[in-house]
């Protein structure tokens, strides 16, 4: 097959969802579909099920799985879709913004009984950030859930976001009847069944006789006016607008049940893009180009404590890649060939020879990786649109064994770019703060600096809420503000500038009395992705 046959057939997505909402469930029908895997059950979940945070097997044995589950690959219709996974607890947000930069396009999944949860809205700010293409995917139609026209209003107002039903459900709950195809016009008729993989599809017009005998006289012309009021409130789907990241089409169904994915496969497969064009900081990255090009957007370490192999997650944006040849890490300056590259096929990983532009491929890494980090044919350019988030929790690190001070110096600078957590300094006393998104990862740290680095240490909160990288034209004003500041004040990994606030309002206030210095709330400022 061609370079560009190659391009052409591959998609890349990512699966977002509360917790719960179905993620995994679907995921597995999809590999169903796809043959990837034989039987339902051999998805593995990735979430902790637990809230409590102290079950540290748990989190080891997250740390296993979301590594074999990171890249879910399979074959349909003679495309190569590439699932990338992302954890669904609300503390490792962070892992799946950066996820997000990695694909080309999202399915959301969202609990009909439960609506827009509080994750589903904070994953759908940063795909709208950079407008990318969503489908959505309502599930558990089985369950009795809110009325659907409600929930697709829910689904605007909260998202932000037009939508586009694209099947539409006929009744719910247990009186669940199946799925009206609003464009191919045919009815699809659940049963309860969890290991089927055909659907039972009658191609039935709307108005003809038949509706009635199939689901009953009283639903068919339910059906009939909830399809005229659809048509005559919703703009007729566009998939133009899809691909801007401007409507976002709707299926329902039922994962568990295998009911409704099909469609929304088929329609994912029709509609979705090949792998797009990615900004750099010197130009647009085309993925047709022939030279390799990719960045890392994931790193795992330490999978295995006795190694110190650390596996890096690049994504491909242009041209082949080629196992054993020499590639240029930009930010490092340095030529590297990578003798073994690997790509995860469901439940298995295979040393791959080359990957094409959309694929993720796995690189054993022994530290010179960090998340962002680019590799091209030879050009000195960097992709952009990787940023690191505002943290919300803060805490100090403080050594608690002297005789360990650099085992937990290089345990914590490893953590912290293998992406667990973002790590600011500051400058007087040399002190440490860790900014996450969520408690969990703070246990997470304590843990694997002992188990990893033999380093222990605990944490003193802090009582800032937001970071924010700092920015002026006018240097002088930059550096007073920071002098006065500097109680308020560390910096990033990249010697960045960074602003703590306690509370929205102080931040705001500070916003408003030094209006020639930018707040910005991502580490990203100079270009967007
Ligand atoms: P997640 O990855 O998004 O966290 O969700 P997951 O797929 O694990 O699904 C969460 C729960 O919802 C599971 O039940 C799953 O079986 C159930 N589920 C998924 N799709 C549907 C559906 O269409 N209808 C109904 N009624 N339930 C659905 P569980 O009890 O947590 O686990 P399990 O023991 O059933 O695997």
């Amino acid at each position: 097959m061609s370079f560009l046959e190659e391009l052409k057939r591959r998609r890349t997505f990512a699966i977002i969802a509360h917790p719960d909402a179905g993620k995994t469930t679907l995921t597995e029908k999809l590999l169903l579909f796809g043959g990837a895997i034989q039987t339902a059950g051999a998805v593995k979940s990735n979430k902790i099920k637990k809230s409590t945070t102290s079950d540290f097997m748990e989190i080891e044995k997250q740390r296993g799985i979301s590594v074999a589950t990171s890249v879910m690959t399979f074959e349909y219709k003679n495309l190569k879709i590439n699932i990338l996974d992302t954890p669904g607890h609300k503390d490792f947000a962070e892992d799946t913004y950066r996820t997000l930069t990695a694909v080309d396009s999202v399915v959301l999944v969202v609990d009909c009984v439960k609506g827009v949860e509080e994750q589903t809205e904070r994953l759908m700010e940063v795909c709208r950030m950079r407008d990318t293409p969503v489908i959505i995917f309502v599930n558990k139609m089985d369950r009795d859930g809110q009325n659907p026209f409600d929930l697709l209003d829910e689904l605007e107002s909260k998202l932000n976001i037009k939508v586009r039903p694209l099947t539409w459900p006929v009744n719910g709950g247990s009186d669940f009847k199946g799925v009206y195809h609003l464009l191919d016009k045919k009815l699809n008729f659940f049963k309860v069944n969890k290991t089927r993989v055909e659907d039972d599809i009658l191609p039935i017009e709307l108005n003809s006789q038949l509706l009635d005998e199939a689901v009953g006289a009283k639903d068919a012309n339910q059906l009939r006016e909830d399809v005229e009021l659809i048509e005559g409130v919703y703009d007729e789907f566009d998939p133009q607008s899809y691909l801007k990241g401007e409507v976002a089409p709707v299926f329902f169904g039922s994962g568990v049940n295998n009911f409704g994915v099909m469609e929304l496969l088929d329609t994912f497969c029709a509609i979705s893009p090949n792998p797009i064009s990615r900004q750099t900081d010197k130009r647009v990255v085309e993925p047709t180009e022939n030279k390799l090009t990719g960045f890392v957007f994931k790193i795992h370490a330490n999978i295995d404590p006795k190694h110190r192999d650390r596996i890096a997650f690049l994504r491909i944006c242009s041209g082949q890649f080629e196992r054993g040849k020499f590639y240029k890490h930009v930010r490092l300056g340095k030529d590297m060939r990578f003798a073994s590259p690997f790509m995860f096929m469901a439940d298995r990983k295979d040393v791959v020879e080359d990957g094409y532009p959309g694929d993720v491929i796995g690189l054993y890494d022994t530290g010179n990786f960090k998340i962002g980090d680019t590799l091209t044919e030879g050009e000195a350019l960097q992709f952009t649109g990787i940023p690191s988030f505002s943290p919300e929790i803060f805490k100090e690190v403080i050594n608690t064994d002297p005789m360990k001070s650099k085992q937990l110096e290089k345990g914590i600078q490893q953590l912290t770019e293998e992406g667990v957590a973002q790590l600011f300094t500051v400058p007087l006393g040399n002190r440490r703060i860790i900014g996450t998104v969520g408690e969990l990862q703070f246990e997470v740290i304590q843990y694997r600096l002992l188990q990893e680095y033999g380093a222990s240490c605990r944490f003193e909160a802090k009582s800032y809420t937001k970071a924010c990288w700092l920015t002026s034209d006018d240097k002088q004003k930059l550096a007073e503000f920071i002098r006065l500041k500097h109680n308020q004040i560390a910096y990033d990994k990249d010697e960045n500038p960074v602003f703590f606030a306690e509370t929205d309002w102080i931040l705001r206030m500070n916003e408003q009395n030094n209006p020639d210095i930018t707040f910005h709330k991502t580490s990203e400022f100079k270009v967007t992705g």
